[in-house]
């Protein structure tokens, strides 16, 4: 989960480790800090519980400069969050600093062994162990590279580790052992790289080269050596990536998070962009690497995700189920990964990722690729692990998302499932030429259907500034709307931290009646189509009830908006679109909730946008 950044080279490294961290932020935002080799030889630390910004405080106090430096943004998983626990954490004798992203399953028995070795260990976390063996290496005679090579193989569970040391000036090592977040290392002219994400990088060089698991990289101002989990030097290929370097800026927007609602109108029209030919009502998709025998032999499709992108998957399963008529479903990846799922090389795992770097969605891949699955990453972020794992990407051209609530990744990625099961539908056969054309230009109000929607904020604005009393709210859905709901529900428990339950309307009966009184308003979600009926008849029983029902419902609708007590309207859409379009209003409401609440709602507690530890 959380950032690292490292440089050496010519310039100030301080400066370029903030602008780093200050990208990474999201992340993980419990504290930061960096570690500098100076020029007077020194190692110096600055720390701070907190965010960057006040880590920046800190180092604008210091007259700290040097050349070669790393840094980290944390999000705590071992140890409350204070100065002391947070990273880089240094050796006994404070030459030796070190950070890390991941967990060290064994770092109680590393602990009790190294205390009893004489080292003095200042922090409750498990990475403080690890700087700990690197001293003890390096006091034995071996290289920083070696120490740090040495110190991997005691450890327990996957990781990520940068780590300097004051007798090897110059010098930073980077190591990835499993899945939990990868490097990537920036070839600049004059200087080196490493971060845990691109986008640090990124205004710097875009000639980037990845870790694979148990590979080291060494950088210095003037060279780059890669060597395999035996110490061995390897060539790893520099790819030259084609992603600009998006800079975080609000512009006229007071958090991320609206501004990207707000950018989604036009975020989508990229997704489709070369991709849908509406003339012909037909689809461009070259990324999708599997022959048409391929797709016309899957026997089912599995969609891996979590969270926001777990109900993308929900969707995107019942899309392709009912359009290319393959048996398709959506599995939370950290239950599927610890299960024993019958899979083969006909089956498709479809990885449903914004990140691209999740721990428990890539343990999925891995597991699938263990059974010969085909695999397909939709995902934003192109060069990410998943990218690298799958078979093929779908990238979802969502642009740049640095608030942790995922809003247009999600409208785009669902967009791109939508596509995607058109696209097997058509090699399959299972959809007529009609229904094809249909389909395909449906997608054409999109982008106004969204800006029509986020013209109305103002209505869903005061309707959430009626919520902020509440204590727990109902989202209810049937069909495509079901996983509407869940994300619903999601998005206002994230940001806003009010109790909310995304539940199938047709479950009521089964237990969630009781708990429908006034105190507890339902968000229902019932646009035209198929299951309106049936919905019509879950609002008449809520209200029975005495519950309060705001209704997100399609324009022109008469029968929900005289039952309920507020109505938000939807263009006229299939029900899949009408998922897509309820998604904006819902953004909204738990945004606007939040900032009612005077919640942050680009920061929200205890999160972090990639969850690259289980
Ligand atoms: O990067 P991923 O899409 O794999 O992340 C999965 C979830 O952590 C993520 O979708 C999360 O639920 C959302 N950011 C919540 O808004």
């Amino acid at each position: 989960m959380c950032g690292i950044v490292a440089y050496t080279g010519s310039a100030d490294a301080t400066p370029i480790l903030l602008k780093g961290l200050k990208s990474l932020e999201y992340r993980g935002y419990d504290s930061a800090g960096v570690a500098i080799q100076t020029a007077l030889g020194t190692m110096e630390v600055l720390k701070t519980a907190g965010r960057v910004e006040e880590l920046d405080a800190l180092v604008a106090e210091s007259d700290i400069t040097g050349h070669t430096g790393i840094g980290h943004t944390r999000w705590a998983t071992h140890g409350v969050v204070n100065r002391q626990n947070s990273h880089p954490h240094v050796s006994c004798d404070g030459e030796v600093a070190l950070v890390h992203n991941g967990i060290v399953e064994n770092y109680l028995e590393l602990r009790t062994e190294l205390a009893a070795d004489g080292h003095t260990l200042l922090s409750d976390t498990d990475t403080e162990a690890i700087v700990h063996l690197i001293e003890m290496n390096m006091r034995a005679g071996q290289s920083l590279e070696d120490a740090l090579l040495r110190a991997a193989g005691r450890l327990k569970g996957a990781g990520t580790f940068v780590v300097s040391a004051r007798n090897e000036p110059g010098k930073i090592v980077g190591m990835r052992t499993g899945n939990a977040g990868g490097i990537v290392v920036g070839h600049i002219d004059d200087g080196n790289m490493m971060a845990s994400d691109l986008l640090a990088v990124l205004p710097y060089t875009n000639k980037v080269v990845y870790l694979d698991s148990g590979e080291q990289a060494i950088i210095t101002n003037a060279s780059v050596i890669y060597r395999n989990g035996d110490g061995d030097v390897i060539d790893k290929e520099i790819i030259i990536s084609d992603r600009s370097a998006e800079s975080a800026e609000l512009g006229a927007f007071p958090h991320f998070m609206l501004k990207e609602i707000h950018e989604q109108a036009e975020r989508v029209a990229s997704a489709m962009r070369g991709r849908v030919d509406f003339e012909t009502g037909s689809l461009n998709l070259p990324e999708i690497p599997f022959t048409d025998e391929q797709i016309r032999n899957f026997d089912q499709v599995v969609l891996v995700g979590m969270g926001t992108s777990l109900h993308s998957a929900m969707m995107g399963a019942t899309l392709i189920e009912s359009f290319a008529r393959i048996p398709a479903k959506a599995e939370n990846a950290s239950e599927f990964r610890y299960k024993n799922p019958v899979l083969n090389e006909n089956t498709l795992v479809i990885s449903v990722t914004q990140s691209g770097e999740t721990a428990d969605t890539l343990a999925a891949m891995e597991g699938a690729a263990a059974q010969n699955a085909k695999q397909l990453a939709v995902v934003e972020i192109d060069g990410s692990q998943a990218t690298r794992m799958a078979d093929g990407s779908l990238l979802v051209r969502a642009g740049l998302e640095v608030a942790v609530a995922s809003t247009k990744t999600m409208t785009n990625t669902v967009v791109c499932l939508y596509m995607l099961a058109i696209h097997l539908a058509s090699i399959r056969g299972t959809m007529s030429q009609e229904a094809r054309k249909a389909a395909v230009s449906d997608l054409a109000s999109l982008p106004g259907g969204i800006g029509s929607l986020i013209s109305q904020e103002q209505t869903y604005k005061a309707i959430a500034e009626r919520l902020v009393t509440r204590h727990h709210l109902l989202y209810l859905g049937r069909g495509f709307m079901f996983p509407a709901a869940m994300e619903g529900a999601l998005k206002m428990k994230e940001i806003a931290y009010i109790h909310a339950e995304g539940y199938a309307a047709g479950e009521m009966k089964h237990g969630v009646n009781a708990l429908i009184s006034e105190d507890m308003p339902t968000i229902a979600l019932a646009p035209a189509g198929p299951l309106h009926e049936k919905m019509v008849s879950n609002l008449n029983e809520v209200k029975a009830r005495g519950g309060q029902v705001i209704a997100i419902v399609t324009e022109g609708d008469e029968i929900v908006p005289s039952i309920v007590d507020e109505v938000i309207e939807l263009p006229a859409a299939s029900e899949a679109l009408s998922a897509i379009f309820s998604l904006v209003p819902m953004q909204l409401l738990a945004y606007y909730t939040a900032v009612a609440l005077k919640q942050d709602p680009d920061k929200p507690r205890n999160l972090a946008k990639t969850v690259t530890v289980e």
